[in-house]
């Protein structure tokens, strides 16, 4: 039995004393022990490495007093199990030398045994569940097959992805295609990350926002509905999609536990979008932890009353930045963790 299981009851929609926290990229750069092992090893050295993946893993949980823990990997590591090179550069983010761009480029990939090529993966899982000793849950996840297209044919990070959607818009059958494969093999990968022991599941969806509507229910949606529900009988599963909460609706309706938010929507117009069946997760502006200390106070209380008690995991809205410094982090952590809702909201809590 997992001892703080605050997050996996506010997934089930069940009653809790307080709101659970933690937050996107929670280990990382911001934490000076983070920083001391980045030194020593480069970054896929950290990721393969079952031993430092969990004690990187762990770091935010000592230090923060999250209440989950995120497996230290990347999304990026389902395009190298795929047969693409990816690099990590230095202040310049990640770098495929050899994009997919053409069909001819299909015979260089394949949809992998996971066991084979990701099996560092579910070694670190085993390791963190070990010397978590069911401290706090262990949340497993994936990128969005439509994220994974963006970085596999634009290789490496823009601010538009014009040439993944130009790629998508004149060879629409190419797209669908790789998208299946991702499909395919991310549902193989958090299969197996389920049965090595992670208790919930994120798929991250950091690129969705740049498409219209019908374009991310075409290229991005229907591919994580599919992904959702290969694992609807196995843990519940937080759908987050940066920048596409103008298809909320559609979200809810993939049958996932939860919607994770970044801070461009009200708390309450999400919670209306949503309706009441779904836990919501967000949704503070990373950059607000560079506020002082009595400003993020202000700001994340006001964010918790506008959620409201119940079906709601205090999260930010996107992953927090190298700079932050570490008492801000905890500062947000802290205050989610002695809010106190007014009294007519806590009813509504317990009736949850
Ligand atoms: O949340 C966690 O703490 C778990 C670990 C995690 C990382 N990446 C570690 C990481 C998770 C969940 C990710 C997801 C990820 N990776 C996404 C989706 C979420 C998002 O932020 O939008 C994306 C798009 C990637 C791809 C990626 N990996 C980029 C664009 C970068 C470079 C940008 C950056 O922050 O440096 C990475 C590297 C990366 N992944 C780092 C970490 C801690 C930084 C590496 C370092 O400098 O030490």
């Amino acid at each position: 039995m997992i001892k703080n299981d605050l997050l996996l009851k506010t997934l089930r929609g069940e009653p809790t004393e307080r709101t659970p926290v933690w937050m996107m990229r929670q280990a990382g750069r911001y934490l000076p022990d983070y920083r001391t092992l980045r030194d020593k090893y480069d970054f896929f050295t950290r990721v393969q490495t079952p031993a430092l993946a969990t004690e990187i893993t762990l770091q935010p949980v000592d230090q923060i007093g999250v209440d989950a823990a995120i497996l230290f990997s990347d999304i990026l590591v389902v395009l190298q199990a795929m047969g693409l090179e990816v690099q990590l550069i230095e202040n310049k983010g990640p770098v495929l030398p050899d994009p997919v761009r053409i069909a001819a480029d299909l015979t260089r990939i394949r949809v992998p045994d996971v066991e084979e090529t990701l099996g560092y993966v579910f070694e670190a899982i085993r390791l963190t569940k070990k010397e978590l000793n069911n401290r706090v849950p262990l949340i497993g996840f994936a990128g969005a097959p439509w994220t994974l297209l963006c970085y596999m044919v634009e290789g490496k990070g823009s601010k538009t992805f014009d040439g993944v959607k130009s790629f998508c818009y004149t060879q629409p059958e190419l797209a669908h295609r790789l998208l299946q494969m991702l499909t395919d093999t991310t549902i193989a990968y958090l299969k197996q990350q389920v049965k090595s022991g992670v208790d919930a599941i994120q798929l991250f969806d950091s690129w969705g926002g740049l498409l219209s509507p019908d374009d991310f229910e075409m290229f991005s949606l229907q591919y994580m509905r599919q992904i959702i529900q290969a694992l609807k009988n196995e843990v519940p599963a937080i759908l987050f999609a940066k920048g596409a909460w103008g298809s909320i609706p559609e979200m809810v309706q993939t049958g996932c536990a939860g919607v994770g938010l970044d801070w461009c929507i009200r708390p309450e117009t999400a919670r209306k979008m949503a309706g009441q069946g779904v836990t919501l997760q967000g949704n503070l502006d990373p950059a607000r932890l560079m506020s002082p200390v009595p400003e993020i106070k202000k700001e994340v209380t006001k964010m918790l009353n506008g959620f409201g008690p119940g079906r709601y995991i205090a999260n930010l809205g996107h992953g927090i930045l190298p700079h932050v410094p570490v008492d801000h982090a905890k500062a947000f952590v802290d205050t989610v963790k002695n809010h106190v809702y007014q009294s007519r909201e806590k009813q509504v809590f317990s009736s949850l």
